[in-house]
């Protein structure tokens, strides 16, 4: 009864996301609805794309992607784009340093996307699996139990979360953000409505476009996570069947010495 009533008193903290903001500091995190999220989710391919034009139009300006082979962007899972357009993608948008010709020669798949520290910008490859979007409740971590750990929750509502609050101090200018833990970040809003023009006039708004370089942060941070779902999926299977089978054995092996009256 005393364990029962510990467990309830434990999944009702849980339900308390509020306390867990106003106990750890941080900022608000909304909990967006990602395809890839639950044990059979999967990257949305036309968002990724999307990721990719505004990572590549918005975002390279200051931050690099350094351990992101530009190759991977054909990856099935991924964006998926043809490898002639990977190529293309890679001459066009970046160049690399070549010591035989010791010049900048445009990239090739082979290369990565560029570092960038220009402005003091973190490199984005693993930010989505950097930063926690939820957390608590009083640090017990139980939230992430039941909306998962939310990097990407986290990038999207940063992107999304300026209030258009502005301050100075000692020469560097801060701007007001409900997502960035301490509420004050040095980074400009990056993002305005109808910045990025997509092909397919998919919603340009600030919103939507947060979600869409998310998700592909995401994926450079996790690109194998469809094949790590799979594997699951196919061990927890496994598992199963063996779990059947031993307690099918158990009977039978028990089952001369069962229902006996003797000793
Ligand atoms: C003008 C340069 C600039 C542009 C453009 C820019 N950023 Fe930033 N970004 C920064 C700087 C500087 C920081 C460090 C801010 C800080 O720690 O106060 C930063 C920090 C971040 C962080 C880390 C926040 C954290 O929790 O530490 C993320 C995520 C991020 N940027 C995403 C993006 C995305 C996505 C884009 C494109 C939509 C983008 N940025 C465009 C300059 C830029």
């Amino acid at each position: 009864m005393l364990k029962t009533l510990a467990i309830g008193a434990a999944f009702a903290l849980a339900l308390i996301p509020a306390a867990s903001n106003a106990a750890g500091g941080s900022g608000h995190v909304e909990d967006f609805q990602f395809s890839f999220e639950g044990p059979f989710g999967a990257y949305d391919q036309n968002q990724l794309q999307r990721g990719l034009q505004i990572y590549t139009e918005v975002c390279a300006a200051c931050h690099g992607l350094k351990f992101v082979p530009l190759r991977t962007l054909a990856d099935e899972g991924g964006p998926a784009l043809p490898a002639d357009q990977v190529r293309a993608y890679a001459a066009e948008n970046f160049t690399v340093y070549d010591a035989d010709l010791d010049e900048d020669v445009p990239a090739k798949p082979v290369d990565h996307f560029p570092a960038n520290t220009a402005a003091g910008a973190p490199d984005l490859s693993l930010m989505a699996k950097a930063r926690a979007g939820f957390h608590g409740p009083y640090g017990s971590g139980m939230n992430q139990l039941f909306k998962g750990i939310g990097g990407a929750e986290y990038i999207a509502s940063l992107l999304d979360g300026y209030t258009g609050e502005e301050k100075e101090e000692a020469g560097t200018l801060f701007y007001e953000n409900t997502a960035f833990p301490g509420g004050w970040i040095s980074m400009a809003p990056p993002l305005s409505d109808e910045q990025v023009e997509f092909a397919d006039g998919h919603d340009n708004s600030v919103k939507a476009m947060s979600q869409d370089v998310a998700a592909f942060l995401m994926w450079t941070a996790e690109p194998k996570m469809m094949d790590r779902k799979k594997v699951g999926f196919v061990g927890v299977l496994i598992l199963t069947v063996l779990s059947v089978l031993l307690y099918l054995t158990n009977k039978q092996l028990w089952a001369p010495h069962k229902g006996r009256k003797s000793a």
